[in-house]
């Protein structure tokens, strides 16, 4: 069965490859996109990738992830270090969550130091510019295949069958 994964990403991330080159490359958004659905395919997942600038909007993707047991990959982008409204967004996640970060945060101005999401996600990548997306990716495909191995040993142990 094929797994739905959201990408979504944060504030300014749609004028990558034109913003701030230097820190974030030169690739569009709509280039990561694309590396994203073919890595995302390579691992078994459809990868639906969307981006905003938008906290009410982010918030109501966050929701839709929830309520459907979607997994998803997050560049939260500058709500990082502050959106407590999305962190509790994300707090109500049923499926694998990971944080991803083009740039190093802890390696820049200090209010990105603080990541008020990274708590609430099963892990963070970041710094590793467009690959970090596909380090998250492979991890989300790790951690469905988890799951799906516990819900199997589950149901054979419900059934007094030896896994
Ligand atoms: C970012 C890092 C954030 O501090 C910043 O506000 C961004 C992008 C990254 O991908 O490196 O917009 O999330």
């Amino acid at each position: 069965m094929i797994t739905q994964v959201l990408v979504l990403n944060g504030p300014n991330l749609g004028r990558l490859g034109i913003r701030e080159p230097e820190v974030y490359g030169h690739t569009s958004f709509d280039e990561l996109a694309g590396l994203c659905r073919s890595t995302g395919r390579a691992l078994g997942l459809d990868v639906d990738v969307r981006q905003t600038d938008d906290e009410r909007e982010m918030i109501s993707w966050v929701h839709e992830a929830a309520d459907a047991r979607m997994p998803v990959v997050i560049n939260p982008a500058a709500f990082t270090h502050y959106s407590y409204a999305l962190r509790d967004a994300l707090a109500m996640r049923t499926a694998p969550l990971v944080e991803v970060h083009i740039s190093n945060p802890a390696a820049r101005e200090s209010f990105r130091h603080t990541s008020v999401v990274a708590a609430v996600a099963d892990g963070t990548v970041a710094g590793f510019g467009l690959l970090s997306y596909q380090l998250a990716l492979q991890a989300i495909a790790e951690l469905v295949a988890e799951q799906a191995k516990k819900a199997e040993h589950a149901t054979q142990a419900e059934h007094g069958k030896q896994p």
